[in-house]
């Protein structure tokens, strides 16, 4: 089954073809990056212009590389939510228009559901139960998977998200946006071990940021000569230390074996390090998608929609977006 997937939720225009919900055909991903830097953040009303612009190029473009046209498609998925309400209904819009145009199945799917399915486009083998850390700009939260389309959300923060302090501290010590690219390469060579920022609730279950981002501004405050290169590192290291301690509570908890992680924090190298040396250390397996997978893409969206599609059939085309969808079990699975 040969499923377009659209992604157009944030910043990113993307789209792919993926078959059977675990081979990608082709992935094109545009990101606007460029247009909301000099902003610091995204600016919903510029994402959704450039999506506007993007998307009919970005389309063709994952038909062509996937070898595929329209009519050979099987059905066509986008991203609905959870996200900004002009972005998202672009790249709605745009699937429900090529599902009535070419007599296919549309399939709404959940943004956060995707990042978690992005590690079965790495290993197709992975099989439920799991405990799946998804970490992005606007989301944090620890998920035990039971099974497919089974989810019980273990943990997630209480204020920031993990990617969002990333980027309010980078922009805060004077460097590029998105932050999480630019501290990560400059931990590198800083030293990790500089400054002991504050690991919040330690033990618990959920997040916290914003004590940590606090504790950043003040300490850089009161002392404004210390290398950046150091603050970044120590830094990134709480943030680290406090998403490995609590996705390892959650996986003793529930008894998993298997630990995965997904969202654009999850291309953190410092992050995949220390869940790959944590899993080996407890005897477990971890599953680390590749970078292009962890980031805003299509390829989840259509990997997803093919796993939703099996399951619940097709999402009706009265259907709209919601920009606070959570993650919910699939109607099929409940009970
Ligand atoms: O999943 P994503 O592409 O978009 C959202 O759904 O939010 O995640 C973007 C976030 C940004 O906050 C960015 O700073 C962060 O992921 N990010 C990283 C890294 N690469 C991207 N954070 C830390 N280290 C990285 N290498
Ligand atoms: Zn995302």
């Amino acid at each position: 089954m040969r499923i377009l997937g659209i992604e157009t939720s944030c910043d990113e225009t993307a789209a792919a073809v993926v078959e059977d919900g675990r081979i990608v055909r082709s992935s094109v991903v545009s990101s606007q990056v460029d247009l909301h830097a000099r902003f610091g953040g995204v600016v919903p009303e510029i994402a959704s212009r450039a999506h506007v612009e993007l998307i009919t190029e970005v389309i063709e473009e994952a038909l062509v590389e996937g070898g595929v046209e329209v009519g050979e498609l099987d059905a066509v998925a986008a991203c609905h939510g959870p996200g900004l309400a002009g972005a998202l209904l672009v790249g709605v819009s745009a699937a429900k228009a090529i599902a009535l145009a070419a007599e296919i199945p549309y399939v709404g799917v959940n943004h956060l559901e995707a990042h978690l399915y992005a590690a079965w486009l790495e290993e197709p083998s992975l099989e439920p139960p799991l405990v799946v850390l998804i970490v992005s700009g606007g989301h944090t939260l620890v998920v035990v998977m039971e099974d497919h389309g089974r989810y019980r959300v273990a943990g997630q923060t209480v204020d920031d998200a993990a990617g969002e302090a990333f980027d309010k501290v980078a922009r805060f010590l004077g460097l590029g946006y998105p932050g999480g690219p630019e501290i990560d390469r400059l931990s590198i060579t800083g030293d990790a071990t500089a400054v002991r920022f504050p690991r919040a609730m330690p033990g618990e279950v959920d997040f916290s940021f914003a004590g940590l981002k606090t504790a950043v501004v003040n300490h850089v405050r009161r002392s404004p000569d210390d290398a950046v290169g150091d603050i970044a590192a120590s830094f990134q290291e709480a943030v680290v230390d406090q998403l490995v301690n609590k996705l390892f509570v959650v996986a003793d908890e529930a008894g998993a074996q298997t630990v995965a992680i997904g969202g654009g924090v999850a291309a953190n190298s410092r992050l995949r390090a220390r869940v790959a040396e944590q899993a080996t250390a407890t005897g477990r397996k971890a599953f680390l998608p590749p970078l292009d997978l962890c980031t805003d893409n299509g390829a989840m969206i259509a990997a997803t929609a093919w796993w939703r599609f099996l399951a619940d059939g097709p999402t009706s085309l009265h259907a709209g977006i919601d920009p606070n969808m959570g993650l919910s079990t699939y109607p099929s699975a409940r009970g």
